[in-house]
C-alpha cells in the first residue's frame, strides 16, 4: 500500500440523522489531528446526509452513499438518483454491496448501470464484489470475482475504470466476526488486480475491527478498508484512525 489509505465506514440500517451528527462531533473530538493523510469516508443513511454533510465540514471526511438507481429520474417509487446524491456533496456511492445483491435481487447488469451513472455525475463508485462460502468451498472463488468485475465494469473506458474504487468482502467475512486471512485477500486482491484494465484501489472488508484494521492496511495489494460493525461508534473507528 503506497498512497493515502482508504478508510470507508458503511453504516448500513444505522443511526437516525440526529445520532449521525453527535457520532461526528464524537469522532472529531478524538481523531480530528490523525485525519490527515487519509481518505476517510462514511457513507450513513440517506436520510442522515444532509446533517453529515454539516458535520464534517472542514474535517476532509467524505460522506457517501450505500446505494442509488441508475436512472436520472423518473417513476421509481422509492429510489434516489446520483444527480441527488450529488447536489447534497456525496462523493462516493457503494454498488453492489452483497447485501443488495442477496436481499434485493441486485445484478451484475444493474450494478454496471449504477457505475455509469455514478460516474456520469463525477460520483465514484466503490464496486463490492465478493463470494459466498459456497463459492469458496466450489473453489469458485476467482471465477465469481472476474464475473463480477467483468460484468460490473462493462462497456467502461480505461480512464472510466481509473476512477472506480474496488471492494472485495467475502460474503461469509460479512458481519461474522470471521474475517478473512490476510493471505485470502491478499490472493484475491491480486487476482482481482489482474482482471481489470488499469490500477484501482481495492480495499478489503469483511469483519475488520480495531485489532486487524492495520494488519490488513499494511498487506500487499490491500490498498484500504471497508468497515461495517467497527464503524459505528466514535471510539473502534477512531481506533482504526
Ligand atoms: P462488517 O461489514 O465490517 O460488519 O463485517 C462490512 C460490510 O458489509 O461492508
Amino acid at each position: 500500500m503506497g498512497k493515502e489509505p482508504w478508510i470507508i465506514g458503511n453504516w448500513k440500517m444505522h443511526k437516525t440523522h440526529e445520532e449521525a451528527a453527535a457520532f461526528i462531533a464524537a469522532f472529531l473530538e478524538a481523531c480530528a489531528s490523525r485525519l490527515q493523510g487519509k481518505k476517510i469516508g462514511i457513507a450513513p443513511p440517506f436520510t442522515a446526509i444532509p446533517s453529515m454533510m454539516r458535520a464534517v465540514l472542514g474535517s476532509g471526511i467524505m460522506i457517501g452513499a450505500q446505494n442509488m438507481h441508475e436512472a436520472a429520474q423518473g417513476a421509481f417509487t422509492g429510489e434516489i438518483s446520483a444527480s441527488m446524491l450529488k447536489a447534497l456533496g456525496v462523493t462516493f456511492v457503494l454498488l453492489g454491496h452483497s447485501e443488495r445483491r442477496q436481499y434485493f435481487g441486485e445484478t451484475d447488469e444493474k450494478v454496471n448501470l449504477k457505475i455509469k451513472s455514478a460516474l456520469a455525475q463525477g460520483i465514484t463508485p466503490i464496486l463490492c464484489i465478493g463470494e459466498t462460502l459456497a463459492d469458496r468451498e466450489a473453489h469458485q472463488t476467482q471465477a465469481v470475482l472476474q464475473r463480477q468485475i467483468e460484468q460490473g465494469l462493462a462497456g467502461l473506458s480505461v480512464a472510466e475504470i481509473g476512477r472506480v474504487v474496488l471492494a472485495y468482502e467475502p460474503v461469509w467475512a460479512i458481519g461474522t466476526g470471521q474475517s478473512a486471512t490476510l493471505q485470502e485477500a491478499q490472493e484475491a486482491h491480486a487476482f482481482a488486480r489482474r482482471c481489470i484494465a488499469t490500477d484501482v484501489p481495492i480495499l478489503y472488508g469483511g469483519s475488520v475491527k480495531a485489532d486487524n484494521a492495520s494488519a490488513f492496511l499494511s498487506a500487499e495489494h490491500v490498498d484500504g478498508i471497508l468497515v461495517g460493525g467497527a464503524s459505528l461508534e466514535p471510539k473502534s473507528f477512531g481506533e482504526m484512525i
